[in-house]
């Protein structure tokens, strides 16, 4: 699941000046929170709701396969996964998963 957001990361950042990838986690009560953030190209309005689809991918070459799986992993371990996203300025993955 981490792969698969540090790959999107990767990827949103081909292009952009500025590359800055970072990775967090924190316990939060009974949760652990752990979060994925670059400062790549962003994810318009539009196509956020339709990023965990699987199949759907604005790559030449992408499967739109990576956040599908990551999001039924997430669930099978009972989190959640969300994103927040600004064109031109970087995404944030949040990931939270029950620490017990
Ligand atoms: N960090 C990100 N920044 C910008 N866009 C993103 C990011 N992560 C995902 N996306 C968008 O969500 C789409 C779906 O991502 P997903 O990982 O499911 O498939 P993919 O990356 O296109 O293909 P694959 O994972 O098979 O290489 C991407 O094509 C891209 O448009
Ligand atoms: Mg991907």
């Amino acid at each position: 699941m981490v792969t698969n957001l540090v790959k999107n990361a990767a990827e949103a950042m081909g292009e952009v000046r500025s590359k800055k990838l970072e990775i967090r986690s924190k316990k939060e009560g009974e949760f652990v929170k752990l979060s994925v953030s670059d400062t790549g190209k962003g994810i318009a309005e539009e196509d956020r709701k339709r990023i965990f689809d699987p199949f759907f991918t604005t790559k030449g070459k992408g499967t739109g396969l990576g956040l599908a799986i990551c999001q039924r992993i997430v669930e099978a371990h009972h989190g959640e996964i969300e994103v927040a996203s600004e064109v031109g300025k970087g995404t944030t993955f949040v990931v939270k998963l029950p620490g017990k």
